[in-house]
């Protein structure tokens, strides 16, 4: 029984509004897709787009947005179900604890580091990725085997084939944004404003002046022939793609963790949610288009940095340096993000005594969880020290579609459940949308292929070790 205890929502109400945590009610519509739009957009647009295009699905990766777009406003609307029920500075693990009980509360929260930590890894690897392409343009070079994992291969000076150490910059990045978050620097709502500008700024200028070398030629075939494998183009190309590309939409959860912060969250919520969603899908589609019409999909295999490499072929190669600053900007503010919504997560696991209480020890002048900070630097460090952005990519997207899976599955069984709990926003067209949701993200979450399955089952084995050997003696809930 003790394993579907539920977390009294009054309580989680009243925990997250004691002393620090009541917030100034600021945020509208406006500010909030802006959140969510500051989340989004990062290494899956600049870095992914091209290796999805080259490597599975040719210039037909278009179509794999929008599956990976349908995916997410499913869930997306799930989730906007949950979060007007509970409006607090919640996760989908608070969501989970006051709605389906403690065990799968815990499985979302152990899951969602997949999302959160080792998102910020990979885009910490596509952060490293374009400052040693700027450093590079400024004279400055890093040696590529210190910027790249030892299962990058690559071609030295001199022509021998090598293989990567270790990714010094990608470590780098991580342990500032670390320090930061540790120091209690986080994005304010008009940083993030700044960094919504700069990064729609970077993709108009690359739409404008893109759209005039487009060349029809690298249009066909549009859906490249199924090379015979699984995943290698063709329709299954296009679905793995959708896998893959799913990551750039990951961070639209994001925006609900900012409900205690704005106005009116049970309208507003949904709104940020679905609404970031919606632009970004469309500056998605955009961008894709104009890249692989630009640039042959053939010619982008394992190129991480396919906006330097088409703004090359333009007559406006200057424009590099600024493109890359704006970049780099965006990523930066995405790892700050991820890493800050890992501590929050803990920090609420730690609280309810899911985790040691080191993961919610607030520092006595920074008032921030900063041993949580530091275990989390190293281990995210290690990650994006050590693995390709391929790997960790795929890991970040089938773990964040699992943790859909299981919001949506929460909606469709909470509406059985408890009929009559007050739903300011109910999720339309029930009980379709959440099962769809389910079956397409299910279907995204296979098209990712064995080996990433099997990392996942391995993750999600030693979650329960460490829920049957710990937290379940621990949970301030039932003990
Ligand atoms: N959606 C985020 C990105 O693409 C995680 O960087």
């Amino acid at each position: 029984m003790n394993l579907f205890a539920k977390k009294p929502i009054s309580e989680i109400i009243a925990q997250s509004e004691d002393g620090e945590h009541s917030l100034k009610k600021t945020l509208g519509p406006k500010s909030l897709v802006a959140l969510g739009v500051g989340v989004i957009i990062g290494a899956g647009i600049f870095s992914l787009t091209g290796i999805a295009a080259a490597e599975n699905a040719g210039p037909a990766v278009v179509i794999s947005f929008l599956i990976a777009a349908f995916a997410c406003a499913l869930a997306g609307m799930c989730y906007s179900e949950f979060a007007s029920l509970i409006p607090t500075a919640g996760s989908a693990y608070t969501y989970a604890y006051a709605t389906l009980g403690e065990l799968i509360a815990w499985i979302i929260g152990w899951d969602l580091i997949l999302e959160y930590a080792m998102g910020a890894a990979a885009v910490a690897v596509a952060w490293s990725g374009y400052v040693t392409s700027f450093l590079k343009d400024i004279g400055l070079v890093i040696p590529a085997q210190l910027a790249a994992s030892p299962f990058d291969n690559m071609t030295l000076a001199d022509g021998t084939a090598a293989h990567g150490i270790i990714n010094l910059p990608a470590i780098f990045i991580i342990f500032l944004a670390s320090v930061l978050l540790m120091l209690g620097i986080k994005e304010s709502s008009s940083a993030n404003m700044i960094i919504v500008v700069i990064k729609l700024a970077v993709i108009v200028v690359f739409i404008g002046i893109g759209i005039f070398y487009i060349n029809p030629d690298n249009y066909v075939p549009f859906i490249p022939e199924n090379t015979g494998k699984f995943g290698e183009f063709g329709w299954s190309g296009i679905l793995r793609a959708a896998g893959v590309m799913f990551f750039a939409y990951i961070g639209f959860d994001c925006v609900s963790t900012a409900a205690q912060e704005s106005k009116d969250p049970q309208k507003n919520i949904p709104i940020g949610i679905l609404g970031s969603l919606f632009v970004c899908t469309i500056i998605y589609v955009v961008f894709a288009l104009v890249l692989t019409g630009m640039v042959n999909y053939q010619d982008m295999r394992g190129d991480a940095a396919p906006v330097a490499t088409a703004i090359n072929r333009t007559a406006f190669p200057w424009l590099q340096k600024m493109i890359k600053v704006g970049i780099i900007a965006g990523f930066s503010s995405v790892i700050l993000v991820l890493l800050y919504g890992q501590s929050r997560i803990f920090y609420s696991m730690s609280r309810d005594g899911l985790l040691p209480k080191l993961f919610s020890d607030v520092h006595p002048i920074w008032r921030t969880p900063w041993r949580s900070n530091i275990l989390f630097m190293f281990f995210v460090s290690v990650f994006a020290g050590f693995f390709p952005i391929s790997k960790l990519g795929h890991m970040t997207s089938i773990g964040t579609l699992f943790a859909f899976v299981i919001v949506c599955a929460g909606v469709l069984v909470l509406r059985y459940t408890q009929p009559a709990l007050h739903r300011p926003y109910r999720t339309p067209f029930f009980p379709w949308t959440p099962i769809a949701g389910i079956l397409v993200c299910l279907t995204l979450m296979y098209s990712l292929g064995a080996e990433t399955w099997m990392r996942l089952l391995i993750w999600l084995a030693i979650g329960f070790l460490i829920y049957f050997g710990y937290s379940r003696f621990h949970s301030k809930l039932t003990h």
